[in-house]
Parts: C-alpha cells; structure tokens; sequence
C-alpha cells in the first residue's frame, strides 16, 4: 500500500490547509482465478481482492466543489458538484464524478464538497480492475465521509458498477466492482452474479503461489470486441427462447441443455460464445469444489480448460496472452495458467509451486519475450482485503 505520510504531504502540497480532518481508504485491485464473461450472463465467478489497489486520501471542504487530482495521472480538476457531466476531456476523473452522480441517485446526495488525492498501484489497462478499485474507493470513501458508518458494500458495488455502465458508458459485470468491495484477505469469493448471492472460500493453495503476469501490451478496442461478445450473448438467448420461452441470461442453461438444443442457434460463433459461457460457468463451480478438496492439480487443470475456451470459442486472448499461457505450461511445476479479466491484452495468472516461481519469472520472461519482443511484469500476488478505511 503507499505510503501515507508521503501521501499525506502530497495532499498539502496540492490543496495546501492543515492535516486536521484528512481521513485514508483503500480499495484493492482484483485477480479472477476462474469464471470469465460469466457475469454478465448471470453465471458464477471466482475473484479475490489483491493486496494492492488504490489509496484515497480526502478532506471536506467548506463548499460545494469536488477536488480531484492524482499522483499517477497528469489531469486534475476541480468541478461543481452540482453540475458533474460526463467529459470525455476529464479522463480518468469521470470514474469518481460518475460515483458521486449515481450515489446521488440511490438517495445519498454530498452535503458538501472534498480534495481527494488518489494514489494508484494497479497498472491501468491490465484488466486488475483498477477502475473498480477507484469507483468503489471513492464511493465507500465518501459515504463514511458523510457519516454512514455501517457501508453496505454489496450496494456499493452495485452504484459502482451503474456508475461504470450509465456514466462512464463500458457495459461491464458486477464482478470486479463486488470483488474490490466484499473481498477478504486470503479468500476467493464464490459469486452467483445473478442473485448476487456468494461465500467466502479460504483460498489455501498449499505450496503453491498465484503469480500474476502482465503481458505489458495495451487493450486496443477492446471495448468494442467486449461489448460485441455481450450481444452475441444476447444472440444466443434469443435463439434458444424457442425451446425455453423464459430464459434471460445463459448462465441458466447447463452445458447438457446446450447441446441438446444446439440446433436452435444457427449462426455457428454465437453458438461457440455461448458454449464458453455454460461450460465456464461449470467449470466455476467444479474448481471450487478442487480447491476445497485441497486437489490443486485439479484446480490447475480447469484454468487450462478455462483459457483454451477463451482462446478458441470466446476468442478473447490474443497472442501475447496465449504466448504467456503457452510459455507458463511448460515450466516445470505449474499446475495451471490462464488470462484473467476481459482478456484482449491484460495479465494471467498461474499456479505455481512456490519453489518454481524463479525458474518460472526466468522460464516464461526469456520465451515470451522472444515471441512477442514485450517483456512481461510478475507480481507474486497476496490476497487483501475489500475496501476499508485505513490508519
Ligand atoms: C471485465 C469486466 C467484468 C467481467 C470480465 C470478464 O473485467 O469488467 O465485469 O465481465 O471483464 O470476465
């Protein structure tokens, strides 16, 4: 986490006033160890919060003015907060603008305005959901701010995620918003994202570490390709209502009742997104049931499954994601590797045995490189806590 006497004085610089009345949060980043493009079809995801995301701090201020700034990004600013539009010139400040507005719709208008300094930690654009983790921050932040001690974190993440779709205008799920909310220091959490019912797994993974790698390569459009693959989804709906009149979202259907109604979808991508999606969504509940029977081997082979589906059907790798699981699958002692997030550029992560993880920094870092000219980031992850204030 940064370091917040640092913080602390950044914060002065920038606003200049006295130290009394500032208050910290945090809110993590995220990693999901299996369960991708299930959320928003109403499947089963498995994310747990990483022990490293965003760090606000935040004072009142005696006007109605919201005072952004970063020190990671070079914009700041300084708006009324009765007039937050959406401005694509904003950048990233338009995640906490849209916070606020949406906080405000859901009955919890700001009595009065606030500095903020962030501090970030997640690399942007490397599908750790370092946009949730500035959402949830800020959302949470302020809430306790105005005094709302007992914050529901399962609402929060809903704002955060409305926020996200309606203000900011990506179409995501609930899952990273939920995840950087209600995460839990060494758990995984099972998330239902239909019911946003979920529970909390001890994430034991033995001797084995969770590295994250980071391809290093940008998104380019992946927007586009993400919100094109939630519409063949729909696609998908509409052709199987035929056989089952009521059905919204895929993550009903059962991988058995795919294939017994195939037929019904005659465009043969839809069908394969379609097919990710109910597999994925089983294959969720089947590495939860590994890990709790303490069968890593077995927990490794299902995020094999999971990002060969990713790569073949839903078609959401890309090269470089592909070279980095390729290359991880042939260290010696990695039970299982596979992208992570939206996919399209972003980071894996990958099971390894503790004493491997050099070999596999040294392995996966020399071959990748060679593939794709990029040289990747590790972070051997720790598993933290959901959003908090911090001393
Ligand atoms: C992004 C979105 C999530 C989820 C994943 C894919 O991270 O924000 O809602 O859809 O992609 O699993």
């Amino acid at each position: 986490m940064a370091d917040l006497d640092a913080l602390k004085r950044a914060f002065l610089d920038r606003f200049g006033g006295g130290g009394a009345g500032i208050r910290a949060f945090h809110a993590p980043g995220r990693v999901n160890l299996i369960g991708e493009h299930t959320d928003y079809n109403g499947g089963c995801v498995f994310p747990a919060a990483l022990n490293f995301g965003t760090t606000m701090l935040i004072r009142p201020r005696g006007d109605r003015k919201l005072a952004l700034a970063s020190e990671n990004m070079p914009k700041a600013g300084v708006f009324d907060l009765d007039g937050l539009a959406h401005d694509p010139a904003d950048d990233w400040m338009n995640y906490p603008k849209g916070v606020v507005v949406h906080l405000a719709k859901h009955g919890f208008p700001l009595s009065r305005g606030y500095d903020i300094l962030y501090c970030g930690e997640i690399p942007s654009g490397s599908g750790l959901s370092s946009s949730a983790s500035i959402e949830v921050v800020t959302g949470y932040g302020l809430l306790r701010m105005e005094g709302h001690d007992a914050v529901d974190t399962v609402r929060l993440a809903q704002i955060a995620q409305e926020a996200e779709n309606r203000y900011v205008g990506v179409n995501c799920g609930i899952m990273d918003q939920f995840a950087v909310a209600n995460g839990r220091k060494n758990h995984a959490i099972l998330l239902r994202c239909d019911t946003l019912e979920h529970r909390l797994v001890p994430l034991d993974t033995g001797g084995c570490k969770l590295v994250i790698t980071h391809t290093n390569k940008r998104r380019g459009l992946a927007d586009t390709a993400y919100n094109e693959r939630r519409a063949q989804c729909e696609k998908a709906v509409a052709f199987l209502r035929t056989a089952f009149p009521d059905l919204k979202l895929l993550g009903e259907l059962s991988p058995r009742q795919l294939d017994d109604h195939a037929r019904l979808i005659p465009d043969a991508t839809v069908l394969k997104r379609a097919r990710h999606v109910i597999e994925e969504n089983r294959r969720v509940l089947e590495a939860v049931k590994a890990l709790e029977a303490n069968d890593l081997a077995a927990f490794g082979r299902l995020m094999v499954d999971s990002h060969r589906s990713l790569q073949h059907l839903y078609e959401v790798t890309g090269p470089e994601l592909d070279a980095l699981v390729d290359a991880a699958l042939d260290v010696d002692g990695v039970l299982g590797s596979r992208m992570t997030g939206a996919g399209f550029g972003g980071c894996t992560v990958s099971l390894v045995r503790e004493d491997r993880v050099e070999a596999f920094r040294r392995r996966v870092g020399d071959v990748y490189t060679k593939k794709t000219g990029l040289v990747p980031t590790f972070y051997v992850c720790g598993i933290g806590d959901g959003v908090k204030e911090v001393e």
